[in-house]
């Protein structure tokens, strides 16, 4: 359904492939293992990670062959990290995409180690990816695992469920976005700087771009859980939760004019750069127009 005429259909026709070819089942006596894996990260998923990721990746002119390991790397943790939020132990949700969470469809206890299997094949991806050099791969690993561990997503969703039903600030809110989803999207970007070997200053400078990027996603994300619920496949337990999100303080036109306030600071420290970010911008707001 994200998959009409658009510039990068060819990017998302790669990483599909190469999602379903790193997936293949491989051992008969695990098959249901492989099977759920499939259902979990195949499908109707936008694959915004790996696509920022090989955008940028071309903005900067790293070959694709390069960036695809890295990309579906950012992928599998994604997944991963989805399967386990909707577990009854944390946001309880019954339904993503459009279809049956993976513990719905899935005995519960496959569906974790499912999550598990998938978080640490990210990591054997990297390692064995065939061109890459072995500094290059180190230093992947070391951003996915900061990026996904205790100080990044990992560390967000635990403070996420730890302020549940408590008064929040919004500082307290931007840092819980921050780590819960804006480390991966920063992690997206950042991978394909590492695969250029980019200067510092512009290490940085795609940082703070990136961790913009990740905020107007989250936010995006929070007003859709509202306002669209059915293109959300109205699994979103968020509100039923009473979870606070920028429409809680903003409401849902506040809301949207931070993410217009978000996208326009996106535009210009994206056009500064010495680089052509016009696909990476395209992408960018394909993804968070959806909440206009
Ligand atoms: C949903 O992410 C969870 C958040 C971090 C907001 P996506 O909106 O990228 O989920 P899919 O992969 O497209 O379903
Ligand atoms: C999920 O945030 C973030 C991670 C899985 C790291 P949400 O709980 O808001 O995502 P949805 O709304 O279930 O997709
Ligand atoms: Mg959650
Ligand atoms: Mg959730
Ligand atoms: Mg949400």
């Amino acid at each position: 359904m994200y998959t009409e005429q658009v510039t990068w259909l060819p990017l998302i026709e790669e990483i599909n492939t190469a999602l379903d070819s790193y997936l293949q089942v491989k051992e008969a006596e695990h098959a249901q293992l492989y099977e759920a894996a499939r259902y979990a990260v195949l499908g109707a998923g936008k694959k915004i990670r790996p696509l920022l990721c090989l955008a940028a990746a071309e903005m900067l002119g790293v070959p694709l062959d390069q960036a695809l390991p890295p990309a579906v790397a950012l992928e599998f943790v994604h997944c991963y990290s989805l399967i386990h939020d909707d577990l009854p132990a944390m946001d309880n949700d019954d339904y993503r995409r459009g279809r049956l969470t993976l513990h719905r469809a899935f005995p519960e206890g496959l569906a974790i180690l499912t999550g598990d299997y998938l978080l640490t094949y990210a990591f054997q991806v990297i390692a064995e990816a065939s061109n890459l050099d072995p500094r290059t791969k180190v230093r992947l690993v070391q951003l996915l695992a900061q990026s996904a561990g205790g100080e990044g997503m990992v560390g967000g969703q635990v403070r996420d469920i730890d302020v549940d039903g408590h008064p929040l600030v919004l500082q307290q809110l931007k840092e819980i976005h921050a780590r819960k989803t804006g480390r991966l999207f920063k992690a997206s970007i950042l991978f394909a700087a590492v695969l250029k070997n980019v200067d510092s200053t512009v290490y940085a400078e795609l940082e703070e771009i990136a961790e913009l990027i990740g905020l107007a996603f989250q936010v995006a994300d929070d007003i859709l859980d509202v306002t669209k619920s059915e293109e959300k496949h109205g699994r979103s337990s968020d509100m039923s939760n009473q979870k606070k999100t920028y429409v809680t303080f903003f409401g849902v036109a506040g809301a949207q004019n931070e993410v217009h306030k978000l996208l326009k600071q996106i535009d210009l420290r994206l056009d500064a750069l010495p680089y052509s970010a016009q696909l990476l911008k395209e992408i960018i707001h394909w993804v968070i127009a959806r909440c206009f």
